[in-house]
């Protein structure tokens, strides 16, 4: 898909661009709580700016980062260059990605509520697939309750149920887990659920 006719991709370029314009690569709050359980080999789906790809290769990670805004992957391709850390950027459609491969951990956060409800269930299934055994699965979705509904396409959005991601997760073990409500414009409410579930290990 062309970036330009994706309205949820559309949205986070023109953050994007501003965020960069400022240096504004603070950790979000998902990001920060994610950051302590990874280790290895990491999968960064959704990656953004990639302010937790940094992070997470600056504490001896390898990084794999994707997305499909053209701002977020080149500006995090010339962060991790400038600071000589291991993170391979590619610009990637991630409705309908399916894993090549297994890693230690997938994090994916702010991204699965932007597709359609079974591109959204079926993506929970590729990231449970991705992950070796004993490695972790960190995801952040919005979920239902949320009202502040700008930055999706009408048509292709998903609010997940509170339970519905650790669910997807049968039989691994749960690090964490927490729902978080925050305002947003017009008296509006983002309302998130961030998990951390650990594959069993054989
Ligand atoms: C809420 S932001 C989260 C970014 C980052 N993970 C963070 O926590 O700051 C959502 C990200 O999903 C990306 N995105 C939305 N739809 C996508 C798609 N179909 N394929 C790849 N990336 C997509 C956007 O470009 C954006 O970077």
């Amino acid at each position: 898909m062309n970036p330009e006719d994706n309205r949820s991709v559309a949205f986070f370029e023109r953050q994007f661009r501003q965020q960069a314009e400022r240096g504004d690569y603070t950790l979000n709050s998902f990001e920060q709580a994610v950051l302590p359980f990874l280790t290895g080999e990491v999968l960064d789906l959704g990656c953004g700016l990639g302010n937790l790809s940094l992070a997470a290769a600056a504490r001896g990670c390898r990084v794999h980062a994707l997305d499909l805004s053209p701002t977020a992957v080149a500006d995090l391709a010339r962060r991790a260059t400038q600071a000589g850390l291991p993170v391979q950027v590619e610009q990637a459609d991630l409705c309908g990605w399916r894993a090549e491969r297994r890693y230690d951990c997938v994090v994916c956060i702010g991204l699965l509520m932007f597709f359609a409800p079974e591109q959204a269930t079926l993506a929970l299934e590729s990231i449970a697939e991705a992950v070796r055994p004993g490695g972790i699965a960190a995801v952040n979705v919005l979920i239902e309750g949320t009202t502040f509904m700008d930055m999706f396409d009408p048509n292709h959005y998903h609010l997940f149920g509170e339970m519905e991601v650790e669910a997807a997760f049968p039989g691994w073990h749960l690090r964490y887990a927490r729902t978080e409500s925050y305002p947003a414009p017009g008296g509006t409410e983002k309302r998130f659920r961030t998990v951390v579930m650990r594959r069993p290990a054989p």
